[in-house]
Formats: C-alpha cells, structure tokens, sequence
C-alpha cells in the first residue's frame, strides 16, 4: 500500500457530510433495511444512489468550492455475514476515496453512523460482546485497507442519539422503550470508542481518530431567574459535557454536530422546553447560531481540536439555507477567533437524502435530487460556500 497524506491539511475544511445508509441505496444486509421491509420505518431503497452517482456528487461538491467530505462505510457492506468481508465493496469504497481524494479534497470517515449489520443487530448489537469483538476487527480492516487515504477517523457517530432514538424512544433499530437499556447504551459506546481508538493508534499512531457528538445549546428562559439558570447549567452538564468528560482523553479531535437549542423554564412540571426562536426549519428546528458559538465556547477546557462535523436544515424552499450557513460560520469564526482550535466545518448534507424515520421528506441537501430521475441540482443557497472559501 502506498504511503500518502495521512494528516488532515492545516488550512480549515469547509465540506459536507453524508452517511452511507442515508444515501447509498440498496443496503440490504442493514438492520435498517430489514426495519423497512417490516414497516416499522420507511423504506430506503436507492437513496440517492450514491453507490452509483459518487462521481457526480463529488464533482458539484467541487464546484460549490468544497474542500472536505465526511462520508461513512457502511458495515453491512463489507462485512454481510461475520468475519466475511467483501472485497468487492472494499474496492468500491476505495474507488469512492480516491476520487475524492484525487479532487484535492480532505476526507473524513464515519465507521459506524447508525446502522448495523443484520447479523450484528441479531445478536443483540452492541451490548454483545462478539458484536463489539467484530466491530473492533472491522474498524481496523478498514485502517489497514484505507489508511493511506483517510485523512480523519470518525468511530462512532452521535452515540446519544442512537441509544436515545434505539433505546428509550423506541423510533428506530432496535426499537426498545427501556431508560436501563438507553443508560447502559451510551455507557457501552463510550466504552467502544475507547477501545477502537486505543487499537486503532495502535496499529497505527498516524491515524487521525476521534468521535462525533450531538451537542445542544441550552439556555434560561429568564436569564435573571435562578432557577432557569440552573435548569440550563444543569441541561448543558448531563446533556454536553458528561459525554464529552468521559472521552476527551482518548480522542484526537472532537467533532461537533450542532442542530438544537432550547429555552429552559422552571417550574411547569418538570422541563419545558420551548423552541420559540424564529424561523424554524421544514422540521420545526428552530434556528439560532449563536447556540452554535455557545457550544464551541463551552469547549475550551478540553483542549482539543474541534470539527463542526455537521450542521444543517431541512428547507425544501431553500428560503432559509443561505443565511443559516452565513451565520452558523460567522459563529464559528468567533469562535475561533477567541482561541477555539476549531479546525473545518461540514455541512448537513451534501445531497437530499434519507433523513431516517422522515424518510424522504426532509431537505437537508446543498444539492437537490429529484428521487424520480435521480437528476441532481445544486440549490442556490450552496453558493455561499464561495464568500468564505
Ligand atoms: C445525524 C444525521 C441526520 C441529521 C439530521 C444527525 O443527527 O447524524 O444522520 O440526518 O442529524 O437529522
């Protein structure tokens, strides 16, 4: 295997993000893919038929003036039955990598962004040991296979939206209702990204490895009403930082995905979480970039490099697009500016696609698709990009 690049550029990264099940198309050994044929959520079928399209993807990527990408291997791909990995997909995602690679553009890579193997959910997931075994094995076959072309390492992403949205809520794979089973889960993936670092370093100190956390802004409702205050600094600490204290050791960078903030009021029987600011996106996220600022800011005592690893809207009207990612920008440049290392920004998606549970609904792309043609059109709000590029 050649030797190249492995360290992600010193310039900032101004990219995109995608995951593999949200837009490849035709996953059929995912858990998410056997949740569809079941009924319990929308099917995904051909995505955005990214497995095929890449290319062209790739290509309007460059032309918005995009200088990163972070996209996912999907683990139902490579490895459909235990311990058997498929080299043809192995060579797909290497043609995938080094086309990005060969347009000059920085590449992240997700290793596992929501969904398993059918046979890994079978047993259990995560909470079984031989599922968290051949995770461990799967993230180095991957090093091994790609670590010439990854420029940043992402293991998990989101861990408490999976457990929350698998575990507690019961919305998605693998459906539990149970706030045992939700606590144990985040504890377990933090347990899991501690490990894979640790084997990944090891098998290779150059790799650039680290994890991807939801974070949300939380403010008071009345700044001067001390109990709101509490509320806040309460809802920041168990909701940000605890997640973030228990790995912040043993990452090399902490990715950021930022899409919510909340007003906490007290009393009202318990939370009230009001979502008043306005405008709102298609799905009644209200909009505030100072919260994203906020965040970036509450990091400092860490020390540690930091990716907006997602930021973004559903707007199919791309009515609000443009100035969004004006001002979420402008709040990370303060951010910076005030001796955050924050290091790139990645955009919530490259393309339209399959926002989970939405299905097709949702609007995320700098580039629209029609889902009847697979035609592609870059949105006029992507032009933005080329103001801070
Ligand atoms: C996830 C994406 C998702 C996006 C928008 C993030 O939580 O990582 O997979 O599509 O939010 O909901």
């Amino acid at each position: 295997m050649s030797e190249t690049k492995n360290n992600v550029s010193s310039g900032f990264l101004l990219g995109a993000a995608s995951s593999s099940y949200q837009v490849e198309g035709g996953n059929i050994h995912s858990d998410w893919w056997q949740a569809g044929e079941e009924g319990k959520v929308p099917k995904a079928g051909q995505a955005s038929d990214y497995w095929n399209r890449f290319k062209t993807d790739h290509e309007l990527a460059q032309r918005i003036g995009l200088n990163a990408l972070r996209v996912s291997i999907e683990w139902s791909r490579v490895e459909s039955e235990p311990g058997k990995f498929d080299e043809a997909a192995i060579a797909h995602y290497r043609e995938v990598f080094t086309d990005i690679k060969n347009r000059g553009m920085q590449l992240f890579v997700t290793l596992h962004h929501f969904s398993l193997p059918n046979w890994a959910a079978d047993k259990g997931g995560f909470f079984c040991s031989a599922v968290r075994d051949s995770f461990e094995g799967f993230s180095l076959r991957m090093l091994k296979e790609f670590r010439d072309v990854v420029d940043g390492w992402v293991t998990i992403n989101e861990p408490e939206v999976y457990a929350t949205m698998g575990y507690a809520l019961g919305l998605w794979p693998p459906f539990r209702k149970n706030r045992l089973s939700w606590l144990r889960m985040q504890r377990m993936l933090g347990v899991i990204h501690r490990r894979v670092y640790r084997a990944m370093k090891s098998a290779y100190p150059k790799a650039v490895v680290g994890i991807v956390k939801n974070l949300h802004y939380y403010a008071p409702a009345n700044p001067k009403n001390v109990f709101d205050r509490f509320l806040a600094q309460s809802a920041h600490y168990f909701g940000n930082e605890l997640g973030v204290n228990s790995i912040y050791r043993h990452t090399d960078f902490l990715g950021v995905n930022y899409y919510f903030s909340h007003q906490l009021r007290f009393p009202l029987r318990g939370l009230d979480i009001r979502t008043n600011q306005e405008p709102k996106t298609d799905m009644n996220w209200p909009i505030y970039a100072e919260g994203l600022y906020k965040v970036l800011a509450s990091l400092r005592r860490f020390q540690l490099p930091v990716y907006v690893t997602e930021n973004g809207l559903a707007d199919a009207a791309d009515s609000h697009r443009k100035n969004y990612i004006r001002d979420h920008l402008t709040a990370v440049k303060k951010a910076a500016s005030e001796g955050i290392d924050i290091r790139g920004y990645f955009y919530w998606s490259l393309t339209d696609n399959y926002e989970w549970a939405d299905g097709f609904g949702p609007r995320f792309g700098l580039i629209e698709i029609d889902y009847e043609t697979q035609e592609r059109k870059i949105r006029e709000s992507a032009k933005v990009f080329k103001e801070f590029a």
